[in-house]
């Protein structure tokens, strides 16, 4: 096994949707740097993610941010101990540009090089988190993201089983697609919690959807729920499959804003807790972690601590979101592990949790 020094530096790069980030991590748990340059603004006129847009941009940037890393760390490429990137799961194309990159980096400093699943990743912002006292295992985690809706026990580290997941729409998509229609702003997530504020929630009752796995989630019928009950005549039709048709269709006159993402969000967060609650339960876990950009939403992690009777540990904000210090807080226990990846690994578009992550 290579030796893995306890203080290893890692530069870790993660571009594997809309941010192109960079951070330098040590001992798994303090960030020397981490830098995050935000696509929001490109993809914004769209309403979403385009992939053809965000690989562009990363190709663009990368080069700048890992520099910006590196300096803001104040330390050197003879410093660090090994390079982490984002393999998967992500759009393929903006994987790509951060794996070659890495691998550029590596074949020019000769060192290690790890290929850290995205969804791993978020599970280990906890572990940047300074007031995370890392509680004994088995821990539940729930990933709720722009792409994911992932609910994993994590058994030790780098072993997961998977319990569930969406079977549609993300969490984090629906907020996204509901805020369209609803003429917010992008992200929908941030924009329908603010609007929620002035809100009455049981304005609407729109469904928890069920499912026939007792872990999985569902969000689309919800989505479909909300358009039906705002627009004045659900279209249909060729025009309504085209992407952005949310917020093209017309609401009704008597539409209250903050009432319909109150009642919206009050029944996405039902659904979250409802099938975390049951997981925890079932699975005797030690406590939650919660993380992704969705779990940045107050009324769900408020919701789940009343609810659970556990330890809630969610992320500081910034950490929520897609970054690259918790790739690089991953790739730290790997490494710990004496795991390394070939340099001839490729990015992977779809990735789940589970037992041979550390494999
Ligand atoms: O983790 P993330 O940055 O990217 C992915 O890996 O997808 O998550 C972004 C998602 C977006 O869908 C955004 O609307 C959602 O997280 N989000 C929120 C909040 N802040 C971000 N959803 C609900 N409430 C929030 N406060
Ligand atoms: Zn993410």
């Amino acid at each position: 096994m290579l030796q893995c020094p306890v203080m290893s530096t890692i530069l870790a790069i993660e571009t594997s949707c809309d941010e192109t980030a960079a951070a330098v991590v040590r001992a798994g748990r303090h960030m020397l740097s981490n830098v995050v340059a935000s696509q929001i603004d490109l993809h914004a006129p769209y309403g979403g993610v385009f992939p053809e847009v965000a690989s562009r941009a990363h190709a663009e940037v990368i080069s700048a941010v890992v520099a910006q890393a590196m300096s803001a760390a104040g330390i050197d490429y003879a410093d660090l101990d090994a390079l982490a990137v984002t393999q998967g799961p992500g759009l393929v194309g903006s994987l790509l540009v951060g794996v070659n990159f890495a691998k550029g980096l590596a074949l020019a400093t000769g060192l290690p090089l790890l290929g850290i699943n995205h969804l791993e990743g978020h599970i280990y912002a906890l572990w940047l988190a300074p007031d995370f006292d890392r509680p004994a295992f088995p821990l539940l985690a729930l990933i709720v993201s722009g792409g994911h809706s992932e609910l994993a026990l994590m058994k030790r580290h780098g072993v997961y089983q998977r319990l569930g997941g969406t079977i549609d729409d993300a969490a984090g998509e629906a907020f996204d697609k509901v805020g369209r229609l609803l003429g917010l702003p992008f992200p929908g997530g941030p924009a329908i919690e603010k609007a929620a504020r002035g809100g009455d929630a049981s304005a609407y009752r729109f469904p928890r959807a069920k499912t026939d796995s007792p872990y999985d989630f569902s969000f689309s019928g919800l989505k479909t729920a909300v358009m039906r009950a705002v627009t004045v005549q659900p279209s249909r039709g060729r025009n309504q499959r085209r992407r952005g048709d949310e917020r093209k269709v017309a609401l009704r006159d008597d539409v209250h804003i903050p009432d319909v993402a109150a009642s919206f969000q009050d029944a996405l967060t039902d659904a979250l807790v409802t099938t975390t609650y049951r997981a925890a339960r079932d699975f005797d876990a030690q406590a939650l972690l919660l993380t992704g950009g969705v779990s940045a939403n107050t009324p769900l992690r408020q919701k789940l601590e009343v609810a659970l009777d556990l330890p809630v540990y969610y992320p500081p904000l910034p950490l929520c979101t897609d970054n690259a210090a918790m790739i690089g807080a991953a790739a730290y226990f790997r490494l710990r592990a004496g795991l390394r990846s070939p340099l001839d690994f490729e990015a992977r578009a779809n990735w789940r949790l589970s037992e041979d992550v550390y494999a």
